[in-house]
């Protein structure tokens, strides 16, 4: 068989285990009563299969784990530091880079330094914690994603891709000094884990150099963004992904990055520019707030764990593995009609709750009430990215905006689950939606204004 064949198995074998306990129906339903119907404050320990998130939950190799064991811990000057920049020019490419805690650390730096009250951001689409930090500034986040994106049904190869004409008119409209830097989210998390094709980075990258307006990445999920580009994009089909992935940053000067994705590691995250004159105002803010740059709020082990994660998550067998995983477990709901968000994301399986739930209106938070009632049924534990994490409340006249899809996300965790476990997850998921009318819609009784959706709460509707 070929080695990089579509249908190559796991490149691991499993060296450690970790217990997981399903409790009754009765009790995941007390237990979700109890956090006001809000699956974010249940306890890990109370979930069985735990798809949440990617993110800080990938199984880290034995690789990363000796050279944690093995790094020197240094206030100043760490080994591992040394060891992630040298990873970090190799595959990102950038001439700079600050090691920060996690991704929305970078952000904050990022927006805190170039983003000023009454200026626009905008992006393919932003994530929750991009755009809260975007609005804590002050600023105003602006999502530029193709229309396309919002049908669920379309497949498209880069559904993620923002739209170009769109792009230049905004520019056109708001003037370039009132945007001091365009993003683009590769994977495009908020509509599905979508990718973004090169050609997409390419066009924004041009329209930002033709306005002198810097152009980050958020390049939380780059390395399967990468994968999708040689599978999709005609003249990458013979190129690594560490080749795709260093064109990809070429075009761009600078990205926000999550380790606790494809760096395969439980913490960390790295912003990274070419601009000296940027480097030198994150550096001072990042020593303010995340610490000295050779460490940026991280045991040094952590860096040695990203350093060698990246790695992993550029190996091709690994990326193959990834995919058809996700690919599986598609088909499983797509083989019973479950209307689920296509094409599949790299890496998670968004269900459509306004085509799973069509008569529980977007104030009743559908994608909530599924997500709540696929914990009841079956333990395990999706996330919603619909209204309560998007919608908006108006407030001069106080009126709910609910946000563009209702969608319950299914994270698949790097090399943590087997197919078996998705199987079970798939099978509880069929069960629920022949049963679908019975599930009710929820009324929220308190949200903070900002990054509402954590700690939320909810009682049901009669
Ligand atoms: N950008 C994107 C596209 C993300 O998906 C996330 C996190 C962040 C930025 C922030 O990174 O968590 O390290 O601070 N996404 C996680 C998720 C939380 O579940 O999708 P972070």
């Amino acid at each position: 068989m070929d080695e990089r064949s579509p249908d190559l198995p796991e490149p691991f074998k499993i060296k450690m285990v970790e217990k997981i306990t399903l409790h009754t129906k009765e009790k995941r339903r007390e237990l979700v009563e109890k956090t006001g119907y809000n699956v974010f404050l249940l306890k890990s320990e109370d979930v069985f299969i735990d798809l949440l998130t990617d993110s800080g939950t990938s199984a880290m190799s034995d690789h990363q784990w000796a050279g944690m064991i093995e790094t020197t811990q240094a206030y100043a000057g760490s080994q591992s530091y040394y060891s992630l920049e040298k990873t970090m020019k190799d595959i990102f490419g950038f001439k700079y880079f600050l090691p920060v805690h996690q991704g929305r650390a970078a952000e904050n730096i990022l927006f805190s330094t170039m983003v000023s009250p009454g200026c626009y951001v905008p992006n393919n689409t932003h994530f929750d914690t991009t755009e809260a930090n975007i609005l804590r500034n002050k600023g105003v986040p602006v999502n530029l994603v193709i229309e396309d994106a919002y049908d669920s049904t379309k497949v498209l190869p880069f559904k993620g891709n923002m739209d170009t004409r769109k792009l230049e008119e905004f520019i056109m409209e708001k003037t370039c000094e009132k945007i001091p830097l365009i993003m683009a989210t590769i994977t495009n998390n908020s509509v599905g884990g979508q990718p973004v094709s090169m050609q997409n980075i390419k066009e924004i990258s041009k329209i930002a150099k033709k306005y002198g307006i810097p152009f980050f990445v958020d390049a939380c999920r780059f390395a399967e963004n990468c994968y999708f580009v040689k599978q999709r994009e005609r003249g990458y089909m013979n190129k690594t992904i560490k080749e795709i992935a260093r064109e990809l940053f070429s075009y761009v000067d600078g990205c926000t990055f999550s380790g606790k994705k494809e760096a395969l590691t439980n913490i960390g995250g790295m912003l990274c520019t070419d601009s000296e004159e940027l480097y030198a105002k994150f550096r001072n803010l990042a020593i303010m707030i995340e610490g000295f740059v050779t460490y940026g709020g991280l045991a040094c082990r952590e860096l040695e764990a990203m350093a060698r994660g990246l790695r992993e998550a550029i190996d091709e067998n690994y990326q193959v593995y990834r995919h058809r995983q996700v690919e599986y477990f598609a088909e499983l709901l797509r083989n019973e009609g479950i209307p689920i968000v296509e094409p599949p994301g790299g890496h998670a399986i968004y269900i459509d709750a306004k085509r799973f739930l069509p008569y529980i209106p977007p104030e009743q938070f559908p994608a909530q009430a599924l997500t709540v009632q696929f914990y009841i049924e079956s333990g395990v534990r999706a996330a919603e990215i619909g209204s309560s994490c998007f919608g908006k409340v108006d407030e001069k006249t106080g009126k709910f905006i609910p946000a563009r899809m209702e969608l319950m996300r299914i994270a698949i965790p790097r090399r943590t689950y087997t197919d078996n476990h998705l199987r079970y997850v798939a099978e509880c998921l069929i069960k629920l939606y022949k049963k679908r009318k019975q599930i009710k819609g929820l009324r929220r009784v308190y949200a903070p204004k900002l990054l509402g959706h954590f700690t939320a709460r909810f009682e049901p509707m009669n």
